[in-house]
């Protein structure tokens, strides 16, 4: 009896080892498609905005993303570093504290999740919901423990400035112009606040669906420059002015060579969702250092 045992308890010892040699145990312990369900079932509230934090969330993913800089290899959604000032005060990222809050949550729950992971996978889960193509989505973000990595203020786009300003933002990313409609056509979703932003509006009238009519909308609609209380001014379509268009989009939809991906989309949403897919994967993967084996997660959407 007593050799049987030894030997069973040195088998077993055994082959915990071998499990931990071979699978990350961060990893193996880590329900991700538990964590997506969670937050997709948080994502409706008639209270809030249009009714979903979907929105809210994606901005999250893409502003902690969309720090990157190729050439130095900082910023992006490695590090979470929104979590700190001075970061989480740059005027980009007022009102992403909603988002943020949200997520929280789920971390109180699961906090072994990394928060850029945790946020990635929010926005991932967002678009999904909301009705948007099915993201590939790997983990292996590493939170920074202190604000020394947060990136300087005035990395992500700016609404007001003209087609070369977007251009220069997201080169220095690594996105070409075609990548760069497809992200834009994020706004297909959610809406500008006045006390965020200073706009005001969402792009469409239904902005808690992720289609191709932002890029309809544009094509199709005749737009009208307003003045708006906050002092800037943005463009509305004519016949309603309660949808909008920041002026960067009209300075890009101008722009020939971004022109006729804004043409290309408004016709055939199924290539949108294709090149919207890869673009923003390629986006919230911006700086992160995969370890060999890390998984790559397909989820299945559980609320459309
Ligand atoms: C030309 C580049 C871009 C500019 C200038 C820009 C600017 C803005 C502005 C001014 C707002 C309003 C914020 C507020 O008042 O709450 C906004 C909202 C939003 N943006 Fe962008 N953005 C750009 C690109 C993107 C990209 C690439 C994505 C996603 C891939 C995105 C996703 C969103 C979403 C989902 C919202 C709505 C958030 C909400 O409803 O709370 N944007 N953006």
């Amino acid at each position: 009896m007593t050799a049987l045992g030894g030997a069973a308890g040195y088998y077993y010892h055994n082959s915990e080892k071998s499990i931990k040699k071979d699978i990350p145990q961060k990893e193996k312990a880590i329900d991700y498609e538990k964590i997506y369900k969670e937050i997709a079932d948080m994502l409706e509230d008639e209270d809030y905005d249009d009714g979903s934090y979907g929105p809210v969330l994606f901005r999250l993913s893409w502003h902690c993303s969309g720090t990157y800089d190729k050439k130095t290899d900082t910023g992006g959604s490695n590090g979470a570093t929104m979590r700190f000032l001075p970061e989480s005060g740059h005027g980009a990222n007022k009102g992403l504290d909603v988002a943020r809050n949200l997520l929280d949550k789920v971390h109180a729950k699961h906090p072994e999740i990394s928060y850029g992971d945790l946020w990635t996978l929010g926005g991932v889960c967002a678009v999904q919901e909301m009705g948007g193509p099915t993201i590939p989505w790997r983990p292996g973000r590493e939170d920074a423990l202190t604000a020394k990595q947060c990136t300087p203020d005035g990395r992500l786009p700016d609404g007001m400035k003209k087609q070369d300003h977007i251009r220069e933002i997201f080169y220095r990313m690594g996105f070409n112009d075609q990548e760069i409609v497809a992200l834009v056509g994020g706004h297909t979703v959610g809406r500008c606040h006045l006390d965020r932003s200073g706009f005001e509006g969402p792009w469409n009238e239904a902005p808690t669906i992720f289609d191709n009519e932002y890029f309809t909308a544009l094509v199709e609609r005749e737009w009208v420059k307003k003045q708006l209380p906050s002092g800037i001014w943005q463009w509305v379509a004519k016949e309603n002015p309660d949808v909008m268009m920041l002026p960067a989009e009209i300075y890009m939809y101008n722009d020939k060579e971004f022109r006729k991906y804004f043409e290309l989309y408004a016709k055939d949403q199924d290539k949108f969702f294709e090149d919207f897919a890869k673009a923003y994967k390629k986006l919230i993967e911006l700086g992160v250092h995969f370890k060999d084996g890390d998984k790559e997660y397909k989820f299945k959407t559980v609320n459309v």
